[in-house]
């Protein structure tokens, strides 16, 4: 495993459990701590033997944020320039499924990285919020965008407007997670979730998050076009075979990933 210094990689089983850690800055998220996430995200993308991702944080903070200090005496020049955040774009490229367990604060960044993810787990703690209008900016990793999807224009608004925070209950009535977890538990149920996810088919696994993401990039006449051909695809696979056949004989299926 590299020598990470802002996050942990451990696999456990099929699942790769990354957990940021910077706990002096609340899981600040700086250049370095990107750097690491995109390695340690590409790393499991590549290795078959691993199934599911869990990102999580600390019990007070998945991430308080992109790191203001890092972020405070940059001009637009250098901004626009670098295209500062463009390298997340590589953290949703991440074919494989990612489970965000979130502890604590998801504020700013923190929130838009745990909306990255495929779903979201959250512990009874989580508190969501894009509080960027404070620093007289905006959301600058998705967030007005994906908050907007996740729990519509009234409440995206008026987070983005006054920065308000929403506690894991009215994160998980608006439907931005799945569901709630008992803190104690988040980071063990996140991985139970993520195991049952790497013990499907590789392949199906795959484009179901593939269509799943096509919800919210086209049309409906076009999203159940592409879900259709992907699944026709899916019956060129020898797994789909094997998982037919296991359910008519009543035995689990043994996958081959093909
Ligand atoms: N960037 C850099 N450092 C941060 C940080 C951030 N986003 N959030 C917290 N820290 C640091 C604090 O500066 C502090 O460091 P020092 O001990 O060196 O002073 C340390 O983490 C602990 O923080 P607090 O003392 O503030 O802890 P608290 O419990 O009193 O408050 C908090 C917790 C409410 C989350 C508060 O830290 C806070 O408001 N943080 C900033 C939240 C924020 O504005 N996030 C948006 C950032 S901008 C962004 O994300 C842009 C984008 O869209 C991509």
């Amino acid at each position: 495993m590299p020598d990470y210094q802002t996050i942990l990689v451990e696999q456990r089983g099929p699942v790769t459990l990354i957990t940021l850690n910077r706990p002096q800055a609340l899981n600040a998220l700086n250049s370095q701590v990107l750097a690491e996430l995109i390695a340690a995200l590409e790393a499991f993308d590549a290795e078959d033997t691993q199934g599911c991702a869990v990102l999580t944080g600390s019990e007070k903070a998945f991430a308080a944020g992109a790191d203001i200090k890092e972020m405070q005496a940059m001009g637009f020049a250098e901004m626009y320039g670098t295209n500062h955040f463009g390298g997340y774009d590589r953290i949703t490229a991440t074919r494989k499924p990612i489970v965000a367990a979130v502890a604590g604060y998801a504020l700013g960044g923190g929130c838009e990285l745990a909306m990255m993810c495929d779903f979201i787990l959250a512990a009874d703690n989580a508190k969501f919020g894009q509080p960027e209008i404070k620093l007289a900016v905006s959301p600058g990793m998705g967030g007005s965008q994906r908050l907007a999807r996740a729990v519509g224009k009234a409440k995206a608004m008026e987070m983005c407007l006054t920065g308000r925070m929403m506690d894991a209950e009215e994160a998980e009535r608006s439907g931005l997670v799945s569901r709630i977890v008992p803190l104690a538990d988040l980071v063990e149920e996140a991985v139970r979730t993520a195991t049952t996810i790497a013990g499907m088919a590789p392949l199906a696994v795959k484009a179901n998050k593939e269509m799943v993401d096509a919800a919210y990039e086209t049309t409906l006449a076009q999203g159940i076009r592409f879900e259709r051909r992907l699944f026709h695809g899916l019956f060129g696979t020898e797994d789909q075979k094997e998982g037919m056949a296991a359910f008519v004989e009543k035995r689990p299926g043994k996958w081959t990933g093909k």
